[in-house]
């Protein structure tokens, strides 16, 4: 089967088309509109999606040398509402044209099956990472559908400290990968800021934000790429002990980390160290794209579910509600 999937849930415009031997095509269509701003401006988005929905998926069939797919996938949610329902009502009304089977996608399990893109080995149960710019939950998969959380920032996302950060040093918007390039120059040992806790297992990045602004204002001469070294690697520690210590509490060792976050290149480097089965995809899958959502979306049908034409759209949809 192979199935076509639509994702619009952020600022990336995306489709891609997968089959039962892997990615046929991915077509992703970064909005650069929001950069001038230094984050996502939702009316900006969900205006650049209706602009660009069409093209996005006739280039991801054509690349996939299909006319039309077999069955269509689109992200229903989580995500800034009107930009999802671009990518959605388009996946319906082309699913229902088509008479085809439609399926609407929780974009964080796109996230989470998405180090199964390239391994197909990698079956549940295993634990999952997913660090994007809206969540950083750590999850225990123990079927496609059944998720349970283990642990999940109590503040902001990973990501989103990333940008914050990012904008604290004037780097410019998304900030994750501007910070991870500024880094490889930097020195992470230079300053030693918080690896702040919460309850459990739980993760907090608020606080590490706000201690990155007062060293700023506290020695404005700091070297920006130690302060992102720094930084960077405070995070990373956060994240590989709590990687570390669910997989000790749930005796599993296999851990699929996914989501824009995944894609830096400290953390893929920390994580993989660890003595644990660590299935990581490659860059263009970390951040957002249509054939995560084409993917997840496929096991989905594979396992005989489908969504009638009043499935709706969610702005808030919880992974362990799914
Ligand atoms: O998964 P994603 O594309 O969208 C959401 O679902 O949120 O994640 C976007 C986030 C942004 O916060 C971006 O700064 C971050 O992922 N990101 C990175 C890197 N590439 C993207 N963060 C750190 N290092 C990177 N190389
Ligand atoms: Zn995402």
């Amino acid at each position: 089967m192979k199935v076509l999937g639509i994702e619009s849930s952020c600022d990336e415009t995306a489709a891609g088309v997968v089959g039962p031997d892997g990615v046929l095509s991915d077509v992703t269509y970064t909005q650069e509109i929001h950069a001038r701003f230094g984050g996502v401006v939702p009316e900006w988005a969900s205006r650049a999606h209706a602009e660009r929905i069409t093209a996005t998926v006739r280039e991801a069939l054509e690349q996939a040398g299909i006319e039309r797919p077999d069955a269509v996938a689109a992200t229903a949610g989580p995500g800034l509402i009107g930009a999802v329902l671009v990518g959605f009502a388009f996946a319906k009304a082309a699913a229902m044209a088509w008479e085809l089977p439609f399926v609407g996608v929780n974009h964080l399990e796109g996230h989470l099956l998405s180090p199964s893109l390239d391994n197909p080995e990698l079956k549940p149960p295993f634990l999952a990472l997913v660090v994007s710019g809206g969540h950083t939950s750590l999850y225990r998969a123990d079927a496609i559908g059944s998720y349970r959380t283990v642990a999940q920032t109590v503040d902001d996302a990973a990501g989103e400290a990333f940008d914050k950060v990012a904008r604290m040093l004037h780097l410019g918007y998304p900030g994750g990968p501007l910070i991870d390039r500024l880094a490889q120059q930097g020195d992470p040992t230079a300053v030693r800021f918080p690896r702040p806790k919460a309850t459990g297992l739980n993760m907090s990045f608020s606080g590490l934000k706000t201690s990155v602004r007062s060293a700023l204002e506290r020695q404005p001469d700091l070297a920006p790429a130690d302060v992102a070294a720094s930084f960077q690697e405070a995070v990373c520690d956060v994240l590989a002990d709590r990687v570390m210590r669910a997989a000790r509490q749930e005796g599993i060792h296999r851990v699929a980390v996914s989501g824009g976050v995944a894609a830096n290149s400290r953390l893929r480097a920390r994580l993989q160290a660890l003595p644990l089965n660590v299935y990581i995809p490659p860059f263009r899958f970390c951040t957002d794209n249509g054939a995560m959502i084409a993917h997840a979306g496929r096991q989905r049908l594979l396992r005989g579910e489908r969504h009638d034409m009043g499935l709706r759209a969610r702005s808030v949809w919880p992974l362990d509600a799914a």
